[in-house]
This record gives structure tokens, C-alpha cells and sequence, in this order.
């Protein structure tokens, strides 16, 4: 095999000094071990970009950034993909903001990118593409003539085949996803829904070997959950914990992007019916809620911010003492090491989002427990991760009863459980963290059979891998 070529709409820092979330840190290892490429987009925009990708070199990979306008970045990213893909991929219909200028800047970052990703693979270089932003990429790669191996990995949820129809674009969409050699995706639960996308929209067949059949082709689909580096997340939270006194009250932690999809004023409905229902916890514990601000200039995540803040103040308001703040909330990102130590000195850890891909923060606070005396963490049953963490304390967050509840169990549960269900969680991530994620989806990327080049070279009217002058 050549190279690995990652291929993500953020990219990693120039020098590595930025390299904590979820997704860099996933593939940094799998792109260092051969020295792969990582092409992501320029942090910053301008009104000349350049037409081909600026390389810069890391002494673990190479990053090449694409270049775009402040207008087609702010229609891709801020329009297409985060005021319409997320909100409908994530279930919420009615937060859709459709605009035709959206849908041409989202294909025209695409096919602008293909051009500069054709320029530079060699004929044996693996492409990997992740998430929703770029969907059409292989697409507008095929039509150039490349007949490399593509594959996708979709870090956020497959909704329902309905959900997914209230996409102007949705038998496009569906068409550019079925152009990939490999499809992944985080859970069971998407990939019944994405084969029920292909068979109702390209009359895609599944096989016996779980592929699909589509316009003559076999589109290979699987599940691989992401996860993170559990042994070194492990070890951050317990040197960093060395010194550092328990918080003087027992602490709830939620730490989440300041995003919709979270569940955060319901889950700030859950601990007021807490505290409502069982008087005897209140001064007893507070709950700290760290959401640093994301994609700002989309509307509804302003008024998210302004519900979580108001919801916040009011519990304080209601019952809060001289002594006792219920409610810190940080609007701010912390660095990694200090996540993992507040992780390891909270008793429970909240991750009830209303609908999400995966969470690595449920899988943080595992990871960053001591295992001999553990804090319980309470998981939405909407969470992609809760597929794979059954010994978490499982919620339906849109019940503040049910939240409440759970809230009591974990700081009642004695210490012989907690221990019990955190040694099955750990046990599980330990041995399905990040490598082994990243190493089962190339494992199988590789596996797939060599492609159809005569489908390709219909495209390009070409001989395949002869790229076009
Ligand atoms: P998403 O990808 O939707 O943001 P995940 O839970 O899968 O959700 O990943 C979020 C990542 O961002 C985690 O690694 C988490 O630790 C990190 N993160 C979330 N909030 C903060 C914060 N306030 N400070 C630093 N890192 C954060
Ligand atoms: O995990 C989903 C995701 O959208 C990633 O693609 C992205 O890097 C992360 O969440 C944070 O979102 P953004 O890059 O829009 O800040």
C-alpha cells in the first residue's frame, strides 16, 4: 500500500501542538506509523485562495490545507453542513435552514478539493474521508478518473429514512455515499438506518456478506464505534490527580460543545427535579457543566446558549445559598490534562446528549476513573456509545424523572457496584480504543475487492489511474 491520505474538513495543527480532539487524536498514530498526508482545511479564510493544497511537514505526517473564499466557507460550513446536515441528521427537522446557494457551495468545495487531492495521490495511496462536510468528495474523485481505494467514515448518526427525506438533496446525497469502496459508521443503529436509505433510494441489495449492491457495484458497510486512547487518557487523569484535593462537595460533570444536540437544558430539567424531589442532597453536591462555544454565528446555537444560561440561573436562583452554588457553568475549552483530572475527582459523569454519534467524553470518564473507587457515569440512551456501555446507568433524556433517578442511584450506589460496572466498562474500552478502531476500519478498507475500473474509467473516458492533464 502507499500512502494513507486523511482527508477531513478541520485539520490538525502545524505543529502538533493542538492535537486533543477526538478525531486528531484518533488518527494521528495510524497516519504516523507509514508517514501518511492529512488534508484539512486552512484555519483561516481569504479572498485569494490557493488553487492547490499548501503543504507544510510534521515530522509525524504532512499536512496539505485547502484554501477557501470567507463566503463559500461560511455557506459549506456554517450553511450546508452545520444549519442543515447536522440538524437533520441529528433528528432536528424543524432546525433546517435551506438555501440553494448552501447546496452549490457544499458541491463546489468538493469538487474544488478533488481537483487538488487528484493533483497529488500517487495511483496506490488509500484515501480516507471522514464526515458529513464532505460527503460528495469521492464523487467528484471518480469523475476525475482516480481509482483509488476511498473510504468514509461518518462520525455523526444515520437518522431514519424519513428524517432524512426532509434533505432537499437527500437521493444526491445518498447516490455520492454509495460511490465509496467502504462506508463506516458509529453503531448498529446507523447502519439499519443507511441500509434502508440505499434500499429505498437506489434500490440497493444487501447480500449475504452484509455488502450492498448498488448500480452495479458492491459498497462495502460497516460499524466502527470510535474510541479514544484509553490507557493514555488513563494516565493523564492519575499523574495529573497527584495533589489535587477532592472538590468539597460530591460533583456531577457534564463537559460538552455548546451544541443542541447535547441534551443540555434537559439535562439541567433532570437535576432541578433532583433537587426538587430529594431535599435531603440539596448543599450536599453541585454540578459543573463545562461548554466551551461552538459554530457561533448559526442561530440556534446562540439561543441554545441563552436557554442553558437562563435554566442555569434559574436553579440558582431557586436553590441556591450564600454557601452553595447547584450550577457552575464554564462557557470555555480546558486543556486535555485538567478535563482528566476533573473527570477522575467527579463522582458522576452526565452524558445525556438527545442524540449523538458516538460521545468520547462518555468513554473520557471511564478511562480517567480510579478504578478502586470509580464515579458512576449516567448515559443517555440516544448516545451512540451507550450501544457498546450497557453497565452505565442508562436514561432517556427527555424524561426529567427518569434523570433524576439515576442522579439518586449513582450517589447512592455502594461502593462494590460502582466497582463492578466500572471494571466492566474499562475492560471493554481497553480492548476496543482508538488503534483498534482506526486499524479494523483500514483492515477492512484494504480487504475490499480491487474496483470496478471499467465503472470508473466511464467516468473519466480515460484509462484508469492516468490522471487528466
Ligand atoms: P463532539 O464530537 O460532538 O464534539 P464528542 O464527545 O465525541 O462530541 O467529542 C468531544 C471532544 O471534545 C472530547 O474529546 C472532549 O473531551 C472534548 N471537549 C468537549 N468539551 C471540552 C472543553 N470544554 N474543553 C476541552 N475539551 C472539550
Ligand atoms: O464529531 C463530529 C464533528 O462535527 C467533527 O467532524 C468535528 O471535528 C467536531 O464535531 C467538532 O465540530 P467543528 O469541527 O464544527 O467544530
Amino acid at each position: 500500500m502507499g500512502r494513507l491520505v486523511i482527508v477531513s474538513n478541520r485539520a490538525p495543527s502545524i505543529d502538533g501542538t493542538g492535537d486533543s480532539g477526538g478525531l486528531v487524536v484518533a488518527l494521528k498514530d495510524a497516519l504516523a506509523k507509514d508517514g501518511g498526508l492529512w488534508i484539512g482545511g486552512a484555519p483561516e479564510q481569504t479572498d485569494t485562495p490557493a488553487p492547490s493544497l499548501v503543504f507544510h511537514h510534521r515530522p509525524d505526517f504532512d499536512i496539505g490545507l485547502f484554501e477557501l473564499e470567507p463566503q463559500l466557507y461560511r455557506d459549506y460550513y456554517l450553511g450546508y453542513s452545520n444549519s442543515l446536515l447536522w440538524p437533520a441528521l441529528h433528528g432536528r427537522v424543524d432546525l433546517i435552514d435551506v438555501q440553494p446557494r448552501y447546496a452549490a457551495a457544499y458541491s463546489e468545495v468538493s469538487r474544488r478539493l478533488a481537483r487538488m487531492i487528484f493533483e497529488t495521490v500517487r495511483a496506490d495511496d488509500v484515501i480516507w474521508v471522514h464526515d458529513y462536510q464532505l460527503i460528495p468528495l469521492a464523487h467528484e474523485l471518480r469523475a476525475l478518473g482516480c481509482g483509488n481505494r476511498i473510504g468514509f467514515f461518518l462520525h455523526i448518526p444515520v437518522p431514519g429514512l424519513e428524517t432524512f427525506k426532509a434533505i432537499p438533496e437527500w437521493r444526491d446525497l445518498a447516490a455520492w455515499l454509495a460511490e465509496y469502496d467502504l462506508i463506516g459508521v458509529q453503531t448498529q443503529r446507523d447502519l439499519a438506518h443507511l441500509i434502508n436509505i440505499f434500499r429505498h433510494t437506489l434500490r440497493g441489495e444487501l447480500r449475504y456478506n452484509g455488502n450492498m449492491g448498488i448500480n452495479g457495484r458492491e459498497v462495502v458497510l460497516g460499524c466502527f464505534p470510535i474510541s479514544i486512547n484509553v490507557e493514555g487518557f488513563r494516565r493523564l487523569a492519575e499523574e495529573g490527580s497527584v495533589g489535587t484535593p477532592p472538590p468539597p462537595l460530591p460533583r456531577l460533570i457534564g463537559v460538552d460543545r455548546l451544541d443542541y444536540s447535547k441534551g443540555l437544558p434537559q439535562r439541567l430539567a433532570g437535576y432541578e427535579t433532583f433537587l426538587s424531589q430529594y431535599p435531603r442532597f440539596r448543599g450536599q453536591v453541585s454540578l459543573l457543566q463545562i461548554a466551551p462555544p461552538t459554530r457561533d454565528d448559526v442561530e440556534a446555537y446562540r439561543d441554545i446558549r441563552e436557554e442553558l444560561e437562563l435554566r442555569a440561573g434559574h436553579i440558582n436562583g431557586l436553590y441556591g445559598t450564600v454557601d452553595w452554588t447547584p450550577v457552575q457553568y464554564i462557557h470555555r475549552a480546558l486543556p486535555r490534562d485538567e478535563l482528566a483530572v476533573l473527570f477522575r475527582l467527579s463522582r458522576v459523569g452526565l452524558v445525556t446528549p438527545l442524540f449523538d454519534g458516538m460521545n468520547l467524553v462518555a468513554k473520557e470518564y471511564v478511562a480517567a476513573q480510579d478504578e478502586t473507587d470509580p464515579g458512576v457515569l449516567i448515559l443517555s440512551q440516544f448516545a451512540g456509545a451507550a450501544e457498546e456501555m450497557p453497565q452505565a446507568l442508562i436514561v432517556n433524556p427527555h424524561d426529567p424523572q427518569d434523570m433524576a433517578e439515576a442522579t439518586r442511584t449513582a450517589l447512592e450506589m455502594p461502593l462494590a457496584e460502582r466497582i463492578a460496572r466500572h471494571a466492566a466498562l474499562y475492560d471493554y474500552l481497553a480492548n476496543h480504543d482508538v488503534e483498534y478502531w482506526s486499524a479494523s476500519f483500514l483492515k477492512r478498507l484494504l480487504a475490499v475487492e480491487t474496483i470496478d475500473l471499467h465503472w470508473i474509467s466511464r467516468y473519466a473516458g480515460q484509462q484508469p489511474g492516468v490522471k487528466a492533464s
